[in-house]
This record gives C-alpha cells, sequence and structure tokens, in this order.
C-alpha cells in the first residue's frame, strides 16, 4: 500500500510542477492565475488533470471547463462572458472551481483528447500591411491567391473580407473592424488587398462552421478576454459564408500540390504563429516547398512568426529565415512596429 501510495504520488508532483510552470504564462488572466496556482496544491484537482491526455492539459481543464458552464451553475458568477458584472477572483471562486470539476469530472473528461488549437483573427491586422505594401512592390495590383500555412480555422483568410482601424484610419467596411495600434507609422494602403481565391494549409483543420467545433474555440479564449471571443465570434459568422477552401496535412507536403491547381496570377502564402514549433528539417521542408512553387509561377511569401529572443516578427521572403524582420509585432496583433534597429 506505501509503495502504490509512493508510486501515485510521484507523476502528482510531476503534475504539480509542470502547473507551476505554466502559471506565469496565464499572467494576463487573475482567474486562471489563481485556480493554477491552487490546483498545484490541491491533490484531488491534480489527479484529474493527470488524466488528460492532451498537452498542456491544464488548458484543457480550463476549456473543458468554459465549453461545459452555464449561466446557472454557482461558478458563473467569475467568467464574465456569462455574468454581466463578474466577480474578482477570490477564495470563493477557487473552490466554486474544484466543486465543478470533481462534480462534472466525467464530462471534462471527456474534452481530455481535444487540441488547443486557436485562432486569431486580429493577426490580419499586422500581416495585411505587409502583405499590401509586398504586393505593391512586385506591382500585383489585382487579386491574388492567397494561401495560409498552419490556418488552423482559416479565419486570417478573412484578411480581405474585415475591416481595419488604425488609430484614427479606417480601411474597409464590414461587420468586423480589426483595431490594432500602428506604433510605427508603417504605411498604410488605400485598401486591403482582394484575393482570387483562399486557401488554409493545416495538419488538422478546424471546421469552425460546426457548431462544436467552433464552440471549442470559443472555450480555448481565456474568460477575461471577452474582445477577443466577440471579435472570434464575429469571424466566425463571416466564415460561414466566405468561400475558403482548407486542405489537411503538412504544409511541405500540400502547398504545392494546391499552388499547381490554382488559376493563374501570383499567390501570396503567409503564416502566422504556426511554424515557429517546427524542428529545422521540417521549417527547410517549407522553404523548399515555397521556392519550388516560386520557381515555377509569382509568389511571395510573409512569415509572421515568434522569435527565439522574445517577441515576433514579419520578413518577406521565400526563406524568412536568411532575410532581416520588416516589422515587429504584438503575437495577437495589438500593435505593429518599425523592427528595432
Ligand atoms: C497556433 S496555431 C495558429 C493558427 C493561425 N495561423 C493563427 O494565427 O491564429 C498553429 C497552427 O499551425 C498548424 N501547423 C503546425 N505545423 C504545421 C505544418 N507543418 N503544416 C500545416 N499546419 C501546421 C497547427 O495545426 C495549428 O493549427
Amino acid at each position: 500500500m506505501e509503495r502504490w501510495l509512493a508510486g501515485e504520488d510521484l507523476p502528482l508532483a510531476q503534475v504539480a510542477d509542470s502547473v507551476r510552470a505554466w502559471v506565469p504564462f496565464a499572467a494576463d488572466s487573475p482567474l486562471y492565475t489563481l485556480f493554477a496556482t491552487r490546483i498545484a496544491e490541491d491533490q484531488e484537482l491534480l489527479r484529474v488533470l493527470a488524466r488528460i491526455p492532451s498537452s498542456p492539459p491544464i488548458n484543457i481543464l480550463f476549456a473543458a471547463v468554459q465549453r461545459l458552464l452555464t449561466r446557472d451553475d454557482a461558478l458563473a458568477a467569475w467568467y464574465p462572458r456569462l455574468a454581466g458584472a463578474a466577480r474578482p477572483a477570490d477564495a470563493a471562486a477557487y473552490e466554486a472551481f474544484r466543486g465543478f470539476v470533481l462534480e462534472r469530472e466525467a464530462d471534462v473528461l471527456a474534452f481530455g483528447s481535444r487540441r488547443t488549437q486557436t485562432n486569431e483573427v486580429r493577426r490580419c491586422a499586422v500581416l495585411m500591411p505587409v502583405i499590401a505594401a509586398a504586393l505593391a512592390e512586385r506591382g500585383w495590383d489585382g487579386p491574388v491567391h492567397a494561401i495560409d500555412m498552419g490556418a488552423s480555422a482559416g479565419l486570417g483568410l478573412l484578411m480581405d473580407g474585415v475591416a481595419y482601424q488604425y488609430g484614427g484610419t479606417v480601411l474597409g467596411d464590414a461587420p468586423l473592424t480589426l483595431e490594432c495600434e500602428n506604433r510605427g507609422g508603417l504605411p498604410l494602403p488605400a485598401a486591403p488587398p482582394v484575393f482570387a481565391t483562399r486557401t488554409g494549409l493545416d495538419l488538422a483543420p478546424v471546421d469552425a462552421t460546426d457548431p462544436e467545433q467552433a464552440a471549442w474555440l470559443e472555450a480555448l479564449v481565456w474568460p477575461e478576454q471577452t474582445d477577443r471571443l466577440e471579435r472570434l465570434r464575429a469571424a466566425i459568422a463571416l466564415r460561414r459564408t466566405a468561400g475558403i477552401s482548407m486542405v489537411a496535412g503538412d504544409a511541405a507536403a500540400t502547398l504545392p500540390a494546391v499552388a499547381d491547381v490554382l488559376p493563374p496570377g501570383p499567390i501570396v502564402v503567409w503564416h502566422s504563429i504556426a511554424l515557429y514549433q517546427l524542428p529545422d528539417e521540417a521549417l527547410a521542408a517549407v522553404d523548399d516547398a515555397v521556392v519550388a512553387v516560386a520557381a515555377r509561377r509569382p509568389l511571395v511569401r510573409v512569415a509572421f512568426e515568434p522569435q527565439p529572443g522574445g517577441g515576433a516578427d514579419l520578413r518577406v521572403g521565400l526563406r524568412p529565415r536568411e532575410v532581416a524582420p520588416v516589422a515587429i509585432a504584438h503575437t495577437h496583433g495589438a500593435w505593429i512596429d518599425r523592427p528595432y534597429p
């Protein structure tokens, strides 16, 4: 019995360590900071967490709770999306949270194999001016074929169907306006680019037109990020009628075949916060695929990816790692700036 307890204790201690290591990433969410800090000391909740196979389990747990939570649950009082004026994160919030998880454990664990795959449409606000400038530089002023590598639910391909606001400058007119601070005064186009076709490549495309998959995307948004939730909902509504094709598979393998069957015309291929976790060989395979397509037809590539030293930047080039950034930006698209000298 003692040995069994010791064996049980060891993995839970490791789960607790991984939760503690996750806490700094929740700095934007007082509720998740509180919950994660307390979960790390709570054997019963650690036991639930240990049974979640997807990674990181803490994100899956939080999303599962949001997916299941309704206005009628006591815990809803702390969730701004459900309670008009949410209560501040306090000890009672954690008690309500752990009570909910333990009572609904089987329902929570039913989400255990889901992915933490998100899609932030506001990234369009930092990609769009860079893409517009790259197209203008090449004299491509007509419609172009758009390909997003690592497109998730394809919401980035709404780039030509949303409006933008950079301070006092508004571009386009659409049901969804993306606000972005143009800190560096980067040149803005008169209008967003126009796409002839829109194709998203992803290892595991999310079908945002499927109510359950859309609800899971919403559940992954943190409770306090009500503006992000509103944007997501508006983007999903636009996505239902937008002409977007999604292709499943590794972008290095699918890009050439997809590009080869597009009607004539230039291609803009981009990726946002998608390929940075790939090992070098896989990144090189994507680069080689882009270069091969560019040898057959006009193509420009824009990369918006986090950099090892911190922050994220935008680069224009067939092999982005070999060129200097043209801009830096907030990873969720809140601002764009000129690169630091
Ligand atoms: C963090 S999400 C970002 C999604 C979207 N680009 C955005 O900005 O919101 C990263 C996406 O890249 C996809 N992905 C990662 N590696 C890939 C690859 N080699 N080929 C295609 N998709 C990939 C993942 O499946 C995931 O949907």
